[in-house]
């Protein structure tokens, strides 16, 4: 009776959303004047590809700790005749990296190389990303479609009250690595407006010279010098090298759902459907979202999915990655046969599956809508808020960290915690393992979902969640994004809660079960941006209440 009244009251709390206009476009991202930029685009003509690449730059401009030029990332597409497509514009490791440029003498981890400064940049694949989806998506021209970030930058964007707080708490780090003179390094204030001539600059070499603009020439030499600097080893050769790469999308059945996310370089995809999959035979639909059992079978599924991560995981041209064995259903149910409703089982009891093979590794996420029902599905990243806080100042943007995202000794946490085996070592030109999880839903053969979101780790376990919330607990988008979330990684042993997530009384019953909770004031986890689609309500965008996040629509008249 409960549920049913649930199911009445999503079914009118969509319709009321929707009521007063259809919606037929949309761009939900990190930033309104970002999502706006992508829409003006389709109202002039262009498809979710041109409007991926506009806001793209756009987010470069006005949300400098995770858009960027001088990060990487990955999209997801699935056009309006049902073709997938993913790209791979992850970061490199520069050609002269070796397996031990983060160990002392002694062999330990130097706290902070991997994450600060000119060691921990990967090479940049940004640029190299929206030209290849340019070259073979996109219907305007590319000066058109990077003008308005050349505009944001030159006109200025206005300081958020999130932002603000978020620039000011890394102003040291920014003097420390850049010198008192750098472009960030004042105090912020929300209202205050942001003039960037030096990022617009750089556009417009972008805009001259297409992708040489930024891997050749000019700001290439801006870019190594700063590196060099900063005692970095990435040559000008390694950015002219850079290539993005259209890889297979790793696409899985779940139900009645087919769900195309992104495949290695990233866990993501591979992890969402390990973990989909282990839970597939529990019919979680019984449950109430936030009841022990469900809370379990999650939880459970996602320590040993994150546990194979750590082994099996990496760069798949480095590496001959077992991926049809990892999500071999009868694999996967023999991974939960250890599982029980009674008892957690504990992490350290539970190792990486027993898989033989031949062996030969801040963030923000976009989804797109056209007018024709193209989709997009981009996560982007520098790593940390900020990168490496390391800025190009004459080229007005800042370098990414992702080198951490490598085991840099195996066996030890990265800055998510994330343990990683002798698969994602740190080798010359190799791409570091990601947890960055694009995503498109398909329902019954139609397109139904568009998501993704930053988070580090938590990223593939914020996309399981909200797919859960929406197709097994019948939640409106809003709600399902909405909702409070948790998170579990195989290592560290707990179970990661934003506040309010569960009652005193289900954790102490957790606990009993031998359930190690974490839970601090203010964790939030993930901010996932998504537009859902369904043949009864079309169109209805959702942006993540946790951040400034918006979406900008097309309506009809
Ligand atoms: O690729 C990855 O998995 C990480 N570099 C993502 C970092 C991230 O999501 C930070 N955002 N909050």
């Amino acid at each position: 009776m409960k549920k049913v009244l649930f199911i009445l009251l999503s079914i009118c709390f969509f319709k009321c959303e929707n009521k007063s206009k259809k919606i037929s476009a949309a761009v939900v991202s990190a930033r309104l004047e970002a999502s706006r930029v992508g829409v003006e685009i389709m109202k002039k003509g262009g498809n979710a590809f041109d409007a991926m690449v506009a806001t793209d730059l756009a987010l470069a401009v006005c949300y400098p700790n995770a858009g960027n030029i001088g990060g990487g990332g990955f999209l997801v597409y699935r056009s309006k005749n049902g073709e997938i497509g993913s790209l791979d514009f992850r970061e490199k490791a520069p050609s002269n990296s070796h397996e031990k440029m983060f160990l002392n003498s002694q062999g330990n981890v130097i706290k902070y190389k991997s994450t600060l400064g000119g060691l921990s940049v990967g090479v940049p694949g940004t640029i190299a990303g929206l030209f290849e989806v340019h070259d073979k998506l996109c219907s305007m021209p590319f000066e058109d479609l990077i003008q308005p970030a050349i505009n944001l930058a030159r006109n200025g964007f206005i300081v958020t009250e999130n932002q603000a707080k978020s620039l000011n708490s890394y102003q040291k780090d920014f003097i420390s690595l850049n010198g008192e003179e750098t472009f960030y390094a004042g105090k912020f204030s929300k209202g205050d407006k942001i003039v960037n001539y030096n990022i617009a600059k750089t556009l417009e070499e972008i805009k001259l010279y297409g992708k040489d603009g930024f891997y050749k020439g000019e700001t290439a030499e801006k870019i190594i010098q700063t590196i060099k600097s900063s005692g970095g080893i990435m040559t000008l050769e390694d950015l002219e090298n850079y290539n993005a790469v259209w890889r297979e999308p790793l696409s899985f059945k779940y139900k009645n759902l087919k769900i195309h996310s992104m495949g290695l370089p990233s866990s993501g995809g591979i992890c969402l459907a390990q973990i989909l999959s282990m839970i597939e035979p529990y019919n979680i639909s019984q449950y109430s979202p936030q009841s022990n059992e469900a809370v379990q079978i999650i939880v459970e599924s996602e320590r040993r999915s994150f546990a194979d991560r750590s082994k099996f995981l990496g760069d798949p041209d480095f590496n001959n990655v077992p991926v049809d064995l990892l999500l071999d259903k009868s694999y996967l149910k023999k991974r939960m046969s250890s599982f029980s409703f009674n008892n957690a089982t504990p992490s350290r009891d539970l190792n990486p599956g027993n898989i033989i093979w031949q062996e030969s590794d801040q963030t923000t996420h976009y989804s797109i809508i056209d007018l024709e029902g193209n989709a997009v599905s981009v996560t982007t990243t520098l790593n940390g808020n900020y990168g490496s806080k390391l800025f190009v100042e004459e080229g007005g943007f800042f370098l990414n960290n992702e080198m951490d995202d490598f085991s840099i000794k195996p066996g030890e946490a990265n800055m998510y915690g994330l343990v990683g085996g002798e698969i994602n070592k740190v080798a010359p030109n190799k791409r570091m393992l990601s947890s960055m999880t694009p995503t498109i839903v398909e329902e019954n053969g139609e397109l139904a979902l568009i998501l993704g979101s930053p988070g580090g780790s938590s990223i593939i376990t914020s996309v399981l969640q909200v797919i859960l919330n929406v197709f097994e607990f019948n939640m409106s988008i809003d709600e399902a994004i909405n909702a409070p979330r948790f998170h579990h990684q195989w290592m560290p042993e707990y179970i990661d809660l934003e506040p309010n997530t569960f009652t005193a009384k289900k954790i102490e019953e957790l606990r009993l079960k031998g359930y190690q909770i974490d839970r601090k004031r203010d964790r939030l986890i993930g901010r996932v941006d998504a537009i859902r689609i369904s043949s009864d309500f079309g169109i209805i965008p959702s942006a993540d209440n946790r951040g400034d996040d918006a979406e900008a629509t097309i309506t009809d008249k």
